[in-house]
């Protein structure tokens, strides 16, 4: 050996002089211990020569699983210095039982390259219901604008924020199901302001995105970006936010002007390695045919302006749904928004060569996504048939109710929350 360990060890006049000296005293050391039962190789052993030490790191299945230090001058096994051998048991089984799921999770994940057959769809019907008629496992990207809690009473009105959070679930949960697992699932949300009732109550607002993150969470689903589309700066003054303020400038009175919104990303766990989806697909030439072309957005920070159209109050502009099939989605994937309003995402799906299904339960929104798609009938709808469905008869088959719904109604009919955390805790126990 010819590297620094032994010209330390050299000068320090040290028994223990190599890496391969270091080893084979740890070695004799194990084959004593309840180690020995475990297939366990050795790191490269590092000499300390101000604790006149070496560490020699045990390796199980290529994982770090601890150390064991001898004294260099002695020879023997600093037993405080060295790492606990229960806590070396428990890191190699910990170890064994996620490397052989690991693998036989990659073994299936081989196996099942998921490509769907569906066709265009165009669906009228509320999602929560029309999503049961999907196939499992039939959606490559879901890029959706839920309604806005009571934003716009024109196209959305909900009882409670509660209702309007369980509707969020219901759909998350569906969409869930159709979606292949660790594709994405992209949602543009914003904060909510309420107005005031009168002059001498103030406006509140209700941060949406971040329920809705909680529920994606709960539903299965690993948090991957907070993308901020930033619109310029007179898009927020419509808000009314920051007006007083501007005028009398006092302390406290401060509101910032809303000009961002949230597209939250996520993917469905499991999530498949990457590499899965573009080495394993049969058809290269669509991986060519998908790469993303210079002058991408290389930060969270999208500066896009708001898009208007005499049709629909809430429309996203085409250039973020574009931006977000482009990024997230292969040639030929479906897209699929369940919220599909007059059809911008479906529209920017098929300039780009993917399918796309899009659930809208305004029926005049149905009629504008196929008049608009309709006119490009021959342009864009490639090799793909379209379907149209109208599912606006379906009927909940049974009474679907949140965690937070059924607290809530047990607190409205004159529960405390003492009572509740009462059951809770018996039930647990
Ligand atoms: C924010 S808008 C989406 C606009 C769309 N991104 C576009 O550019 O046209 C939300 C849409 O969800 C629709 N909607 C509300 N509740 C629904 C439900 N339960 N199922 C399906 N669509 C629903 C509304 O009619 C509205 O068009």
């Amino acid at each position: 050996m010819s590297d620094v360990r032994m010209m330390v060890a050299d000068k320090r006049n040290y028994a223990v002089r190599t890496t391969e000296d270091a080893k084979q005293i740890v070695a004799a050391y194990l084959r004593d211990t309840a180690l020995s039962r475990y297939d366990i190789s050795f790191g490269l052993p590092e000499i300390n020569d101000r604790y006149h030490i070496w560490k020699v790191p045990l390796l199980h299945l290529k994982e770090a699983v601890g150390d064991i230090v001898v004294n260099a001058f002695t020879k023997e096994i600093d037993l405080q210095l060295s790492s606990e051998a229960a806590i070396i048991q428990k890191r190699i089984e910990a170890n064994s039982s996620s490397s052989s799921q690991t693998t036989r999770k990659n073994r299936k994940k081989k196996k099942e390259y998921v490509i769907s057959n569906l066709d265009n769809m165009i669906i009228k019907g509320r999602s929560e219901l029309a999503l049961k008629t999907l196939p499992e496992q039939s959606i490559d990207l879901i890029f959706t604008s839920p309604p806005y809690y009571n934003a716009r009473k024109q196209y959305s009105e909900f009882e409670t924020y509660d209702d309007y959070l369980l509707l969020m679930r219901k759909v998350i949960r569906e969409c869930k199901r159709v979606l292949i697992d660790g594709k994405f699932f992209v949602i543009n949300t914003s904060h909510v302001l309420i107005p005031r009732n009168s002059r001498n109550e103030s406006s509140s607002r209700i941060a949406v995105p971040f329920d809705i993150h909680q529920i994606f969470i709960e539903e299965g689903f690993e948090f991957v970006d907070d993308i901020i589309w930033q619109k310029p700066e007179g898009a927020g003054w419509a808000s009314g936010r920051g007006r007083r303020f501007s005028a009398d400038r006092n302390p406290m009175q401060y509101k910032a002007v809303p000009v961002t919104e949230y597209v939250m990303v996520y993917r469905k766990k499991p999530c498949v390695l990457i590499d899965h989806f573009i080495r394993d697909n049969p058809n290269q030439a669509i991986i060519e045919a998908s790469k993303i072309e210079d002058g991408y957005e290389k930060t969270n920070v999208w500066y896009i302006s708001p898009a208007r159209d005499k049709r629909h109050p809430a429309v996203f502009p085409a250039e973020l749904a574009e931006k977000v099939i482009k990024y997230y989605s292969f040639v030929n994937d479906v897209v699929l928004d369940p919220f599909g309003g007059i059809g911008t995402t479906a529209k920017a799906a098929k300039k780009l060569g993917r399918r796309f299904c899009t659930i809208e339960v305004s029926d005049d929104y149905i009629q504008h996504t196929i008049n608009e798609l309709e006119y490009n009938l021959i342009d864009i709808m490639n090799d793909h048939k379209m379907v149209y469905e109208d599912l606006s008869d379906l009927q909940e088959d049974g009474e679907f109710k949140s965690f937070e719904h059924l607290v809530h109604e047990l607190l409205a009919n004159g529960h405390t929350k003492e009572e509740l955390y009462d059951a809770l805790l018996k039930g647990l126990h």
